[in-house]
């Protein structure tokens, strides 16, 4: 019985051809198909504020850059009293730059069931010392964007979004990178959509927007200008990274981005029909949709009391499914952070991820709806 998966690589043949035009262009670093990419990302989210580059994790590292170093930044000081409030809810790539930024990480409880920040208690954790709060949602399901940024407007402090999970995310009718100070998409090999390997950044202010680009590529600025090498004559007043996409990876993503829409209707769609599998099963609770939004559901997450167990009879039953990120705040890394989190505890406890992209075919959703269903308790 082959396994069904709970990720799966999406590639469109529709790379083919051009892909290997890029690959024998004589081009392959930063050129005409990055900036073909960008210019459709830009018209499918809204916001021009938008910048390509190698992983979602270089794209928090720039966040968190711009958000705790407000002036042109010489190097890592790693002694300041800088802090960032965020969720140990994820990913440790959401978490690992800001120590890498030389700040201190301030863990905030999330709610039991969604996993989502919670914003009251963002609210307690904020110090003089606050420099920004990140927000991470979870499967493509929104957090409560704007009571967070209000928060932080009060407080003067930069909101970052962790939205790895969530290309096409709609919150209050826009799409995600429209919301919050800096906001990142991934573009890793499984998510929605892949340019093998990549992330976008969305800025809000022009500033920030000006200097992330020069930060991308060592801090140079790359504007061809008459009798002008950029390699030699131009100061770099800022010392920068070397995070820009490259036009491989750019045609890769810029193929596949053409299916974006097709993509996200199968993984709602089967979203859709475990949410009405599970309605009445006391032994299942279905992680709870933000109503303001609509979810990308990259995950489809549910709760229930024996999941090591369930986990174990699906995999024997030929489902794939997992928690996909367990709490990072017990890491040795986070150690000094360490905090009491009941939200997270609850959450880390009993969540589990079945599969719903669009590789899972109406006959698999059923077949999968009825071993959970079976098995939870
Ligand atoms: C929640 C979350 N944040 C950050 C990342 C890192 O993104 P990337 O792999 O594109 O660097 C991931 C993983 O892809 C993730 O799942």
């Amino acid at each position: 019985m082959e396994t069904i998966p709970l990720f799966k690589v999406y590639v469109s043949s529709d790379v083919d051809k051009p892909l290997l035009e890029t690959i024998h262009s004589g081009w392959l670093g930063e050129g005409p198909r990055v900036q073909e990419f960008e210019k459709n990302l830009k018209e499918y989210t809204g916001n021009p504020q938008l910048i390509t580059l190698n992983a979602g994790t270089s794209a928090l590292h720039l966040a968190y850059h711009l958000a705790l170093h407000q002036h042109d930044y010489k190097g890592y000081a790693n002694s300041n009293e800088d802090e960032v409030i965020t969720t140990p809810i994820t990913c440790t790539a959401t978490n690992t730059p800001i120590i890498s930024n030389g700040a201190k990480i301030v863990w905030a409880d999330v709610d039991p069931l969604t996993g989502s920040i919670s914003p009251r208690d963002i609210a307690n954790k904020i110090t003089k010392h606050t420099k920004a709060v990140t927000m991470v949602h979870w499967g493509g399901n929104p957090c409560d964007i704007d009571a967070i940024n209000a928060i932080a407007a009060e407080a003067k402090i930069k909101t970052v979004e962790d939205g790895a999970h969530s290309m096409g995310m709609e919150y209050k009718g826009k799409k995600i990178g429209n919301h919050s100070d800096y906001t990142m998409i991934s573009l890793q090999a499984i998510k929605h959509i892949t340019s093998a390997d990549g992330g976008l950044l969305f800025l809000k202010s022009e500033k920030d927007f000006k200097r992330a680009n020069l930060l991308k590529w060592y801090g140079i600025d790359r504007t061809i200008r008459e009798g002008i090498d950029l390699r030699c004559e131009v100061d770099v007043p800022e010392a920068g990274y070397k995070f820009h996409m490259n036009d491989v990876c750019a045609v890769i993503g810029n193929e596949n981005f053409k299916h974006v829409d097709a993509i996200l209707s199968k993984h709602r769609e089967n979203a859709e029909f475990y949410n009405k599998a599970f309605a009445h099963i006391p032994t299942i609770t279905v992680v709870p949709q933000n109503p303001d939004g609509k979810s990308s559901y990259w995950l489809y997450t549910i709760h229930v009391t024996n999941r090591d167990e369930l986990m174990g009879i699906l995999k024997e039953k030929g489902i794939m499914a997992s928690k996909v990120h367990a709490r990072n705040d017990t890491h040795s890394m986070f150690a000094q952070f360490k905090t009491h989190l009941p939200g997270v505890e609850q959450f880390n406890a009993t969540h589990l991820c079945i599969p719903v992209g669009w590789w899972v075919t109406p006959q698999q959703r059923e077949y999968i709806a009825e071993n959970v269903i079976k098995y939870a308790k």
